[in-house]
């Protein structure tokens, strides 16, 4: 087993400054690099607004804020980089960057060194063959905040030695993280499923299906997440998920779910990034903006809806304009979908009763699983296509969704518990909706529901 007395982290954006924290907070010594002294500072000021901000909330004494910034070598370039065991590189997303960089790092570090890319899509063989020693090249990712998220997911390639794999296990222990290994495939396991998620909410934001502040607000509520897909857009950088999905849809297959939501390539082009920027789908610093109050005496019929379109329920009344769907989830949420002849009054009614019943509404337009199981069923057949792929174990992928974005179940446990028949059936109104191939139903879960069986029972 190696040990790990000083490792190095090249590039302190968001995540490389995260990972320098994570290092230095498990005791190690850590030479964090930068290109010039201005990118130097922005790292060091990370770093010093993270640990300040623990030490505000009482989470951490100022002796240990000192002792652990105190164990951070700030340089530029990377001459420093010489003893140390390991290095992270995290430098923006782009190939021939990281190649140069792990070039240089050959040179630099001593033989024995291991070098990792925290690479979120790129190829890690394609890295690993830029170096001297691909033999110890292993992508070691992070998840943003990387202080705050368990996961970390350890990427051998087939040249990778099964001892370095072994070590960067034993690392991710040391640091308090759970590493989760896996073979060298677009997205890893994470991202391959979060992603196409991510793009197909930003869709439907963009076709005016659904508001971005409902949208948000129904995956919290009904789909028990931790954030809305666009405030977490917004917190990994719009750019950052540019680079993925473009990444994602050229080495995966061009599936349609990776194909990037033109409105995503739109923000990023106008440099509307997320929070580092102060804009993307949410302006950051400004007061949220208060509700569209909702008229008075009007009246709606309520049906409550399946799969299909609500429209087919409505033409059977004498009164369709005064139809809308509902669809409760649990005691929090009201999905409220307006039909194409729905009127404006109907759908204030709709929201005012809701409202009064202490159910947040959010609306949405006539399509087979509104908001939340058109995004969520999508992801959960997704997850069944990798594990037929045996690209990960249920295990492995419901442990990364957990660790990774902090979702309270991962994508068997929430199968099972809504039953594989119920997605199955959801699954087959999207695809009659959408008849794209990267939108058909595994077949593992066609045989699954035919067999009667359940993921992990
Ligand atoms: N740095 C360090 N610590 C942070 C932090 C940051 N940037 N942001 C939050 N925290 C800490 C807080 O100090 C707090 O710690 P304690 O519980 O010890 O007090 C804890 O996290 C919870 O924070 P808050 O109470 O302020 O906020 P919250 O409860 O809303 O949690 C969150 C914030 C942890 C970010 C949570 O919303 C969450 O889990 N969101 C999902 C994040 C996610 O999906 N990340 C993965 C993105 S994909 C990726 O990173 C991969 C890629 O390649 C792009």
């Amino acid at each position: 087993m190696a040990e790990f007395t000083a490792v190095g982290v090249v590039g302190l954006g968001t995540m490389g400054a995260g990972i320098v924290e994570v290092f230095a907070r498990a005791g190690l010594r850590v030479v964090a690099s930068e290109i010039d002294e201005p990118a130097l500072e922005r790292g060091r000021a990370h770093l010093t607004g993270s640990t300040d901000r623990a030490v505000a909330r009482g989470k951490l004494s100022p002796d240990d804020r000192d002792a652990l910034v105190g164990r951070v070598t700030f340089v530029v370039g990377m001459a420093g980089l010489a003893d140390v065991d390991l290095v992270v590189e995290a430098v923006p997303e782009r190939l021939d960057l990281k190649r140069r960089v792990f070039g240089e790092l050959s040179k630099v570090c001593k033989p024995s060194a291991i070098l990792a890319s925290n690479t979120s899509s790129l190829s890690v063989t394609e890295i690993a063959v830029s170096t001297d020693r691909p033999d110890r090249v292993v992508g070691l990712h992070f998840f943003n905040p990387a202080p705050v998220m368990k996961l970390v997911e350890i990427v051998r390639t087939v040249v990778t030695d099964p001892a370095v794999v072994a070590d960067a296990q034993a690392l991710c222990g040391r640091l308090g993280k759970v590493g989760v290994t896996i073979g060298d495939r677009a997205g890893f396991v994470a991202n391959a499923l979060l992603f196409g998620y991510l793009n197909q909410a930003v869709s439907m934001v963009e076709h005016g299906f659904v508001s971005r502040d409902d949208l948000d607000a129904a995956m919290r509520l009904g789909g028990g997440l931790p954030m809305g897909p666009l405030t977490l857009l917004d917190l990994i950088g719009l750019d950052v998920g540019l680079e993925v999905l473009d990444t994602m849809y050229e080495r995966g297959g061009r599936n349609v779910r990776h194909a990037a939501a033109p409105l995503l390539r739109q923000m990023v082009t106008a440099g509307l990034l997320g929070r580092k920027t102060g804009r993307g789908f949410y302006t950051y610093g400004e007061s949220a903006a208060a509700p569209d109050a909702a008229p008075v005496g009007s009246s709606a019929d309520f049906v409550t809806v399946t799969d299909e379109p609500v429209i087919g329920a409505a033409m059977a009344t004498d009164r369709p304009s005064e139809v809308v769907g509902l669809f409760v989830h649990g005691d929090k949420l009201a999905e409220v979908v307006r039909t194409v002849l729905t009127s404006d009054a109907a759908v204030a009614a709709a929201v005012a009763s809701c409202t009064e019943r202490g159910l947040v509404p959010v609306v949405c337009g006539d399509r087979s699983g509104r908001v939340v199981n058109a995004l969520l069923f999508p992801y959960l057949n997704d997850a069944v296509k990798m594990l037929e792929a045996s690209y990960a174990t249920v295990d492995d992928i419901d442990h990364a969704m957990k660790l990774g974005c902090g979702y309270p179940v991962g994508p068997f446990e929430l199968l099972d518990s809504i039953g594989p028949e119920t997605v199955l059936s959801g699954l087959r109104a999207l695809h009659r909706e959408t008849p794209e191939p990267g939108l058909a139903p595994a077949p593992l879960l066609e045989q699954l529901v035919t067999a009667g069986r359940r993921f992990r029972t």
